[in-house]
């Protein structure tokens, strides 16, 4: 069984069910109202169901600040990604500190939660992207989101009272005390987990199997929330890991849920924020590669590593499995890395992204050392959808 205990030591629950929802909502019929947009509700839902645990809510300026510049919560928790709600100047100085407000779709209008206002606060935005991205670059996906947004948050327990409701893929979701329960029912002991917003290439299944062979299973967990535009769309991605996961991988030892979340690109911060997330979904082991989370050239190809020597295990209580960067060696003849390879650099295939979007768009399928042929076929169908449809 996974005895893994959730970060923090509790399974946070703050979906409200029955009549208790019912009084709420016709509570929040009376209530001032704060729009939320796409991203914002996909945390409202992740910390409602525990998969943030131990958060309650939306940080307020203590633990904002204690995340920023040590994270960790003010209590001393390893938290390292601020998880916040911003709103409009206007809107904020209408509010006041134990405050109840409703939190609604921006396009829907559904309430989806109850925000208990704790606090409301200023922020230096320049000065968070420095502290979670190394860098206050606009031109880093990150830093840009960040920008977009007004720059006073509000923090407080939240209580949630609807879900968002996935458009597709409804069967791939599930929450941490489902997961939880799933890999007890299986008789999983260990689990490890895995973080994608790619298609699984060879590199990635390289890497997932080499941690198998040490574990009871692999939980495949692609994230399919807000990712940049030229990242891969999740609904092709589902239909890339469904086509591998068939045809490559032994069924009683994988399981694939998506993690509903926004894509940070905050590379070493958010590789810890990761694996503790994964923590609360049941995994023991959790898979850090080359430059993980990262984009462009903002951080180091180990960074999101070597940031783990910052927290103890016993703080953490989820085991990093390390990978270098592997690749195809011709020479070899299998999937390596500099750890297991002798052979110089000549003897790896080395495609760049741009070079395998490129292919695919072209209708042609990478190299199989690179792509498993099924899950080229189903990107190269995916991308021939999209040019039809945009
Ligand atoms: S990420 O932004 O979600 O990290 P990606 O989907 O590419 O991006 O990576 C998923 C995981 O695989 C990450 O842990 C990453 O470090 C790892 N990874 C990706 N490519 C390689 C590679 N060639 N060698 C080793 N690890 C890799």
């Amino acid at each position: 069984m996974t005895s893994i205990q959730p970060h923090g030591g509790t399974l946070i629950n703050r979906v409200v069910e029955g009549k208790a929802r019912e009084q709420l909502l016709e509570v929040a019929a009376t209530l001032k109202q704060i729009r939320i947009n796409k991203w914002t509700l996909s945390d409202l839902d992740l910390i409602g169901v525990g998969a943030f645990s131990p958060l309650e809510g939306f940080l307020n300026e203590q633990d904002y600040r204690s995340v920023l510049q040590s994270m960790r919560l003010a209590d001393g928790t390893v938290w390292s990604i601020p998880i916040t709600l911003a709103v409009n100047e206007e809107q904020a100085a209408e509010l006041s500190v134990n405050e109840q407000v409703a939190l609604i779709g921006e396009d829907d209008y559904v309430v989806y939660a109850l925000l208990d206002i704790q606090s409301i606060y200023a922020v230096n935005q320049l000065e968070e992207a420095t502290y979670v991205f190394k860098t206050d670059d606009p031109e880093h996906p990150g830093v840009q989101k960040l920008l977009e947004r007004p720059s006073t948050y509000v923090g407080g327990s939240i209580q949630l009272l609807n879900r968002p409701q996935p458009a597709k893929f409804n069967e791939y979701y599930f929450d941490p005390s489902e997961t939880r329960r799933i890999f007890q029912e299986k008789g999983w002991k260990s689990v490890v987990g895995f973080q994608t917003r790619n298609p699984v290439h060879r590199a990635h299944e390289y890497i997932q199997k080499s941690a198998m062979e040490i574990v009871d299973a692999l939980f495949l967990n692609p994230l399919v929330g807000e990712t940049k535009s030229d990242d891969v769309p999740a609904d092709v991605r589902m239909k890339s890991y469904l086509v591998l996961l068939e045809n490559y991988y032994p069924q009683d030892r994988t399981f694939l849920g998506v993690f509903p979340a926004a894509m940070r690109y905050a590379g070493p911060r958010e590789a810890i924020f990761h694996a503790v997330v994964r923590k609360n979904y049941g995994c023991t082991h959790f898979i850090v590669g080359r430059d993980h989370a990262g984009v462009g050239d903002y951080y180091g190809t180990y960074e999101a590593q070597e940031i783990f020597t910052n927290f103890t295990a016993e703080e953490l209580d989820i085991t990093p499995l390390f990978f270098e960067h592997s690749f195809f060696c011709k020479r070899c003849g299998n999937m390596a890395s500099s750890k297991t390879c002798p052979h110089g650099k000549e003897e790896h295939m080395a495609l760049s992204g741009t070079k395998v979007r490129g292919l695919l768009r072209d209708g042609q399928c990478p190299p199989p050392e690179f792509t498993r042929p099924e899950v080229a076929q189903v990107l190269i169908e995916g991308m021939a959808e999209q040019v039809t449809s945009s």
